[in-house]
């Protein structure tokens, strides 16, 4: 039931969005009730001018929404974010989205996958692995979109 209203939802966003909301576009985001990490992700993004609306799901409805999306064990992490037609999966820095937002490439969107340590949302006391965002072609290829070190 979650999952329906999610993906209806998502099918109804307006295709243009008003010039006065430019500024604070908003993510759709689907998590595990029980993930911290995910909270201090959304945070980042509130903090980088993102309208966040958030849905806590249950595991088996988050993970079968990866499925739907085409999410793999190699492009899966966490959270799933919606945005502009596009999916931002795990950590993705705010910076990449807005990347995405204004370039408009032709793909399904954005992963970090796993949690890297030091990505937006998994800062642990200045421990910093270097990741890269991933972009996600229509194919299902993937390309690096922007490395992070
Ligand atoms: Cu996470
Ligand atoms: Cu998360």
């Amino acid at each position: 039931m979650h999952r329906r209203a999610f993906l209806l939802a998502t099918a109804s966003l307006p295709i243009v969005s008003l010039p006065a909301l430019a500024d604070t576009p908003t993510i759709k985001v689907v998590k595990s009730p029980t993930c911290g990490c995910c909270v201090a992700w959304e945070d980042h993004l509130r903090s980088e001018g993102f309208t966040v609306e958030s849905h806590a799901i249950p595991d088996e409805e988050l993970w079968d929404i990866k499925a739907r999306l085409g999410l793999t064990d190699e492009t899966s992490s966490c959270h799933t974010g919606l945005i502009d037609g596009y999916l931002v999966e795990g950590h993705v820095p705010a910076s990449d989205i807005r990347r995405l937002l204004a370039e408009h490439p032709s793909a399904r969107g954005l992963t970090v996958p796993g949690m890297p340590m030091g990505s937006p949302g998994m800062e642990m006391g200045g421990e910093v692995e270097p990741y890269d965002t991933l972009l996600i072609r229509p194919d299902g290829r993937t390309e690096v979109f922007e490395s992070h070190s």
